[in-house]
């Protein structure tokens, strides 16, 4: 665990300064993610009148906060609270709520923790759980043993109010036309893919810059990038990246995401997730390939929810009206 947290520890600036608010396919997906759950919330303020709890599992660097915290008003929604286990990404979320203005007597009031979401448990409360794990959190979250703990957290933490759990993430098949371009794109957040073949300038003595995001769909074998050292100066402009089509077949085969600096991300397949909504959530679920709600967002993910105390009832047909 101590390594996965430095991974996250040491990219978390960089995250938040370019996945979070630059990759357009990445931009794209996530307001898709943020659209939804706003329409979620509406609905539970409506249908339900009762104060709501938002828990973002895997918060990072606090997009939800900001959104319910400044831009978003939910009229039920009372807390928005956060696990992460980097502090890094939650020291950008506090810095950013405060450079936001945000007061600490707010509503709805807006907290953090920091540690593995596997080890905490839902604290008794009046109003309706609302915990989210968004944006894919769960292929980084410790591999399939990890898929599996987040099932069972998710359902710990809403069975008492009768909540709702959402799992929000990539699916496999669209490994190659989605992630090799994105990955490569921000090869400087994450480390270099291993399906590019390394060269000098692999090491960590140096920091790689795509010159530009490559799309999805784009299967370009190059990738071009400003190489920069550790002090920040620039040693080489251009340099070219080339794509090695045995670990590319591979990638795309084992659906998970590797690079030389040890980041895994896992893309499950449709197939997967419905076994643990199976096993572990049994009825009163549903799964949705996100595509079915938005095509030119959100083709590449899949929603697991978890509606406990039937709160969805019709939500997904007053959707497509
Ligand atoms: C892909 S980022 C997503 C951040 C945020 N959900 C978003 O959508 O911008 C994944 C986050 O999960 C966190 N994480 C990984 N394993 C975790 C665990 N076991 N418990 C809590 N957070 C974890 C990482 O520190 C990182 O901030």
């Amino acid at each position: 665990m101590k390594q996965k947290i430095k991974i996250w520890d040491s990219c978390a600036h960089l995250y938040e300064c370019h996945n979070v608010t630059e990759h357009p396919d990445i931009v794209a997906f996530k307001g898709f993610e943020e659209n939804l759950l706003d329409k979620i919330l509406l609905h539970l303020t409506k249908e339900q009148n009762r104060p709501i709890s938002l828990i973002d599992i895997g918060c990072g660097t606090g997009r939800l906060h900001l959104r319910y915290g400044q831009r978003i008003h939910i009229p039920e929604l009372r807390n928005v609270f956060g696990i992460d286990i980097s502090k890094k990404m939650l020291d950008l979320a506090i810095e950013k709520i405060k450079k936001a203005g945000i007061n600490k007597i707010a509503t709805p009031a807006l907290s953090f923790k920091q540690g593995s979401a596997f080890d905490f448990e839902a604290e008794p409360i009046n109003s309706i759980q609302v915990a989210v794990n968004l944006n894919n959190t769960i292929g980084t979250m410790q591999g399939q043993k990890g898929a599996v703990k987040l099932f069972q957290t998710l359902n710990r933490f809403v069975e008492n109010t009768k909540g709702i759990a959402i799992i929000s993430c990539y699916m496999k098949k669209y490994i190659e036309t989605y992630a090799l371009p994105q990955y490569e794109s921000s090869l400087y957040i994450c480390g270099q893919p291993i399906w590019l073949k390394p060269d000098t300038y692999s090491t960590n003595k140096y920091k790689q810059l795509s010159t530009q995001y490559k799309k999805s769909y784009s299967n370009d074998p190059f990738l071009k990038v400003d190489v920069y050292d550790i002090q920040g100066s620039l040693i080489k402009k251009n340099h070219v990246l080339k794509r090695d089509p045995v670990l590319v077949k591979q990638t795309i085969e084992s659906g998970v995401i590797h690079t030389f600096s040890n980041y895994k991300s896992h893309w499950y397949n449709f197939q997967m997730i419905d076994n643990l909504i199976k096993i572990f959530w049994e009825s009163k679920s549903y799964h949705v390939q996100t595509k079915e709600l938005d095509p030119q967002n959100a083709e590449q993910g899949q929603l697991a929810i978890l509606d406990y105390g039937n709160n969805l009832q019709n939500f997904f047909e007053t959707l497509s009206n």
